[in-house]
């Protein structure tokens, strides 16, 4: 038997929250979908009538916001009431690497998951399905568990685990066209019972065979693998981007010939100035502190492994920089193209953009920042966080464009550290003319063509290519 869930809650209205529940709205007429945060600000560009201002920038949001915010999807700022009012209850608030106490650096920080549990239990009075929307280290599941039943007012809570697949910058048509879903839960008949509710959801809009069912614990540590496979895809290939650029291999050609192989296929074997986003490097590292809490040295390090190469890529970017540019960087103006951690995002969480450019101020380099999606303040704040200077001297060192031609006036080079397709429609030709001479493009993303840039006289740097 399936329990008809008439009422969401979401709980966190962050880049996972926001676009799930938009999506879960529009093909769920039905049901009332409540996205809550305490983030007042957030919850203010949620319902803002403009919606250039929405918190998130995704591709096809904004139309899918407006078809269902004020009909059946709402944002707000009362979360007991949202946890009152719901049948079924996701938690979608960050889990950030842990940056202090035990397992600092490499452990998920659950304090928010927590004191989440702790409210549903004090405010729940009816049953309720509590989703793990959030990526949990594996076991979580259990602790949620043991808190809502610990000091709860006696209702029953089914707790499951359904881990997001989605990639920002193409989320809407990764939650419309999902490869899977994967449902984890208990196998007695409430936990059953709860798993079907769920799966009863996206079954609105995608075939029942794309929904797995799993145990808890096998959901949870899907999450996390599946991030570790994609993020070792791109350290494979950006391993041997280093290995191009000593020989006469082109990266490009390296990628073709080993993706055409169907057993490796084509996708993320682009190589790059390296992967960055929430995500990967957080739950690499997670699993990492969970094999070694576990006494597995050899796996940990195997996959820690992944983490490091993705360092190296972005310091062997900068050394490469360094070095082209005579060996100094003082006082030359350099312009970065790009600050999102990939295109079609306002996304800068661990993005390579902030450690190639706080390692530019290092050697006391001058630059200037273009982004399409990304605000000064973000960038501002992206620095000031790493803490290795003053923000006075973030200020003094660093300025933010909305005009990118106009900004290579007689600058040394040029750093295309975001594959935003805006930067290939460029003008070259006029950056070109107005940058000093010579004048070097490094490109992070492997977004132009080496030829044409040779041809303007660039002096032009691909990654994975001599
Ligand atoms: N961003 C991605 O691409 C992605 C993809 C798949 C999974 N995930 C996972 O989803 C989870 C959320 O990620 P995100 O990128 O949406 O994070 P986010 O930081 O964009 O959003 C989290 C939101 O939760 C809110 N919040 C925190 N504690 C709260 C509380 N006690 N009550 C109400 N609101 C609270 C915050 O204010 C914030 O707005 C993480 O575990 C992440 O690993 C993220």
């Amino acid at each position: 038997m399936t329990r008809k869930i008439t009422k969401i809650c979401c709980i966190g209205a962050g880049y996972v929250g926001g676009p799930t529940m938009s999506v879960i709205a529009k093909k769920c007429p039905e049901i009332t979908v409540t996205v809550v945060d305490i983030n007042q600000e957030r919850i203010d560009q949620w319902n803002d009538s403009d919606l250039s201002k929405l918190p998130i920038y995704e591709p096809g949001l904004r139309e899918i916001v407006q078809e269902t915010r004020g009909k059946n999807l709402f944002f707000s700022t009362d979360v007991d009431k949202g946890i009152e009012e719901a049948e079924m209850i996701f938690i979608s608030v960050n889990t950030p690497t842990k940056t202090y106490g035990k397992g600092k650096g490499q452990a998920a920080d659950l304090k928010y998951v927590e004191l989440c549990a702790r409210n549903i239990a004090k405010i729940a009075k009816t049953d309720k399905i509590v989703v793990e929307k959030s990526t949990l280290p594996v076991r979580t599941a259990a602790a949620i568990k043991s808190i809502l039943d610990n000091s709860g007012n006696g209702v029953n809570f089914e707790i499951l685990s359904n881990p997001e697949f989605l990639a920002e910058g193409t989320a809407i048509n990764d939650l419309f066209h999902a490869d899977r879903v994967l449902i984890g839960g208990d196998d007695t008949p409430s936990g059953q019972e709860a798993k079907d509710s769920l799966s009863s959801i996206y079954e609105h809009w995608l075939p029942k065979e794309r929904i797995l069912q799993t145990n808890v614990w096998s959901s949870e540590l899907s999450k996390l693998v599946a991030n570790a496979f994609l993020a070792q895809r791109v350290s494979s290939i950006n391993s041997i981007s280093a290995l191009c650029e000593k020989t006469d291999a082109n990266i490009e050609e390296v990628s073709k010939a080993i993706g055409y192989d169907s057993r490796i296929g084509p996708k993320f074997l682009n190589a790059s100035v390296g992967f960055g986003g929430s995500c990967f490097q957080k739950d690499i590292l997670n699993l990492v502190y969970i094999a070694r809490s576990f006494g597995l040295q050899e796996v940990a390090d195997y996959w820690e492994q992944v983490i490091i190469l993705n360092d190296y890529q972005k310091s062997r970017f900068v050394d490469h920089m360094i070095t082209t540019l005579y060996n100094t960087v003082a006082g030359k103006k350099i312009v970065i193209y790009g600050w999102a951690f990939k295109k079609d995002t306002n996304d800068t969480r661990e993005s390579a953009a902030i450690y190639v450019v706080d390692a530019l101020l290092e050697e006391n380099a001058e630059i200037t920042v273009y982004d399409p999606q990304v605000s000064e303040n973000k960038i501002y704040a992206d620095l000031d966080y790493l803490d290795t200077r003053s923000p006075e001297e973030n200020r003094k060192l660093l300025t933010v464009t909305d005009e990118p031609v106009k900004a290579a006036m007689e600058a040394h080079a040029i750093a295309i550290l975001t594959e935003w397709d805006e930067f290939k429609n460029l003008d070259w030709q006029d950056i070109y003319k107005s940058m000093l001479k010579p004048a070097f493009v490094f490109d992070g993303r492997r977004l132009l063509n080496k030829e044409t840039m040779d041809g303007i006289g660039f002096k032009y740097y691909k990654i994975g290519q001599k």
